[in-house]
Order: structure tokens, then C-alpha cells, then sequence
């Protein structure tokens, strides 16, 4: 079975590198010919209050032929925890827009043997009411499931390099990893793949491979330490996962797209101008 996850593509209703590069990588998909493609989040570029970006996203990566699950990322929905990037906390009203684009923020599909399960990381720690409906839904995967191989996504990884990085603004909210972990050890999980750090590492877990997929957008070549994050290969691209008796994780990407750090973007930017943000020098 093959699986391609595509993820932090930036989008901006502006266009420019993020939507070239996208196009570009979804002619790239077709020609992998997956059967099936996940996006880890973080689908537009910056403001989850922006409409337009979530129009413009939805009609370039409509060019994918594939089954395709999209979850979303901090950027789509904004963050749970004391401080969200941008004064942007998650919230009901940012989910409903979201899925009201790309449909229900998690899934199980049944592809080939394998189950292939997105869960929405904005919502762990968030407090909300689509958090106790996750957990509820969480709670039935090992039913759902069965004893079938699991590759699990989500925007932010589940765990940080190092425990003191466990925190709402790299991975899943320390709060809400131990319900979690609870929950995996029911299932056969053999592939793990997150997004949000836009840089490719493949790491292993209790036997299962643990992937960070890079972005199609733009990079953080300086910004974020390996120390916080772990060493990875800081380059855009998509990753396909070969999924039988074993797992295989391999990293794609095709000729011609553009790879500039996240400043270097105009559109992203425009986009903190218009939310306000100011970045320190
Ligand atoms: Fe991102
Ligand atoms: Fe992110």
C-alpha cells in the first residue's frame, strides 16, 4: 500500500512560492500514484481567520486524483495554551471553518489492510468541547480498529525530542500525552507521521517508525535549534510511506520548486502584518 503525506503547505490566497510549489507537488503526487494521501495541517499559510487562504488551498490541492484526508494544523485553527502564535487560540468557530472546507478534523480509513487514522493535535489541552468529542471518539479506536497495522498522523508530533520540549507549541499538550499513550498501547500502531516542524527525520518508537514530514512551503534553516526540535534534514518535499509487512518511509521531491526560509516569503509577511505579529529581530 502505498501513502504519500503532504503537509504545512502554506497556502496564500496571494499566491507566490507556497502556491507555485504546491502545484507543482501535487503533479508530483499524481505521478507517485498513492492510494491515498494524508495533509498534516498547517494547509494555509498563517491566519486560521483568513477565508480566502482555506479557498485558494482547497483549489490547488483539489488536483490531487487520490482519496485525500486533510487534518488540520495550529495555522488552520489556532493553538491551544497560554500564549497561540498570533494571539490565535483554538476555537469552536476556527474548527467549524476549517471542516466546513476540508471536512471533519479526524478519520479512520481502511486502506489495504492497514488503518490509517488522522487526529486533530489543536485540540489536546485545548479544553474545549470538540476535545472531550475527540477523546470519546479516540477512545473507540482499538474497537474500530481491530488488530489491523495502524499509521497514525497528526499536525504536531506526539512527542517531543526531549521531554522538556513536550509542550502545546511543538506537539501534543503534555496534559493530554498520557490519555493518549494510553490509547496506543491498545492499538498496533507501526507508523507514526506529524508535520508542524518543517524538517524530514525518521526516528523509531517501541518498533514503529516515527516520521516529522517536511513542508512544501518554506523552511526554518536557522529559527528552531536541533536541540528543541531533534536533527532532521531541513529541505522541502513530501513523504511516501510504503505500507505492507514492513514499513518504509521515503523522503520526495520534485525538480523545480523554490525553497525559501519563512521570512523570504512576501505572502507570509503580509500575513503577520495582517495579524499583527511582530517577530523579534
Ligand atoms: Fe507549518
Ligand atoms: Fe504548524
Amino acid at each position: 500500500m502505498k501513502l504519500v503525506q503532504i503537509t504545512d503547505t502554506h497556502i496564500s490566497h496571494l499566491g507566490g512560492s507556497p502556491s507555485e510549489n504546491a502545484r507543482l507537488f501535487v503533479q508530483f503526487i499524481d505521478e507517485l500514484a498513492p492510494d491515498i494521501v494524508v495533509h498534516t495541517g498547517d494547509v494555509t499559510i498563517l491566519d486560521p481567520d483568513e477565508d480566502r487562504d482555506r479557498v485558494a488551498a482547497k483549489e490547488i490541492l483539489a488536483g490531487i486524483s487520490a482519496p485525500m484526508r486533510v487534518l488540520p494544523g495550529n495555522h488552520d485553527v489556532g493553538e491551544p495554551g497560554d500564549d497561540p502564535f498570533g494571539d490565535r487560540p483554538v476555537t469552536s468557530e476556527r474548527i467549524a471553518a476549517f471542516r466546513a472546507h476540508f471536512g471533519i478534523d479526524r478519520f479512520v480509513e481502511i486502506v489495504d489492510g492497514w488503518a490509517v487514522v488522522g487526529l486533530n493535535s489543536e485540540l489536546f489541552d485545548s479544553g474545549l468541547p470538540e476535545e472531550e468529542e475527540q477523546w470519546a471518539w479516540i477512545e473507540t479506536l482499538p474497537e474500530l480498529v481491530g488488530p489491523r497495522p495502524v499509521a497514525l498522523f497528526t499536525h504536531k508530533p506526539i512527542w517531543a525530542h526531549t521531554p522538556e520540549h513536550q509542550n502545546t507549541h511543538l506537539t501534543v499538550g503534555p496534559d493530554s500525552l498520557p490519555r493518549l499513550e494510553a490509547v496506543l498501547a491498545e492499538l498496533d500502531v507501526r507508523a507514526f507521521g506529524s508535520g508542524h516542524l518543517h524538517r524530514y527525520a525518521v526516528t523509531e518508537r517501541d518498533g514503529a517508525v516515527v516520521v516529522s514530514a517536511p513542508s512544501t512551503a518554506f523552511v526554518h534553516r536557522s529559527a528552531v535549534s536541533a536541540d528543541v526540535i531533534g536533527p532532521g534534514l531541513t529541505q522541502l518535499g513530501v513523504v511516501e510511506y510504503e505500507l505492507d509487512e514492513r514499513v518504509l518511509p521515503l523522503f520526495r521531491a520534485p525538480l523545480g520548486i523554490v525553497e525559501p526560509e519563512f521570512l523570504e516569503v512576501e505572502q507570509a509577511r503580509i500575513a503577520l502584518d495582517a495579524m499583527g505579529v511582530v517577530l523579534p529581530a
